[in-house]
């Protein structure tokens, strides 16, 4: 039998959501989804230069700990290397030759069919060595 906890299975049963409610999550949820990423990412690195997929991982369990649906979106490299990115990054106050671009996280109310069940994970995947 497989150990279970709360968040080992949180992990588990967490999937992408791809369809949201039209209404905005609230500053509170927002506050509370970066929040986490910031604790959990000051202590995994003092030096602020944070892991992306540690980011991601954090923002999408957040999300989803507060029952916020999310997806991770790919191609934010190639969005800021744009004129209009780079506009963008200024606009933000962000110089664009010391950011770039790592990917987008959606943060929504999940619509009814917007998350699959989560379905069997890839058995034989891990090799232990
Ligand atoms: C680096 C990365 C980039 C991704 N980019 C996209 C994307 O552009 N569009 C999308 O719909 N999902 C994207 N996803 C979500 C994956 O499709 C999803 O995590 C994967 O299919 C597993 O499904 P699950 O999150 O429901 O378990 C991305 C995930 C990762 C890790």
């Amino acid at each position: 039998m497989s150990i279970q906890n709360e968040i080992l299975n949180a992990i588990a049963s967490r999937r992408s959501c791809r369809a949201y409610k039209p209404e905005q999550i609230t500053a509170e949820e927002l506050e509370a989804v970066t929040t986490a990423v910031l604790v959990l990412g000051e202590k995994n690195n003092p030096n602020g230069v944070q892991d992306a997929s540690l980011v991601m991982g954090n923002l999408l369990l957040a999300a989803s700990g507060i029952g916020l649906g999310s997806c991770w979106i790919n191609r934010a490299k190639e969005t800021f290397e744009t004129p209009e990115g780079k506009a963008l990054l200024a606009k933000w106050g962000l110089d664009p030759e010391k950011y770039i671009g790592v990917g987008y996280c959606i943060l929504g109310y999940p619509a009814p069919n917007g998350t699959r069940t989560p379905g069997p994970r890839k058995a034989g995947y891990v090799l232990h060595v």
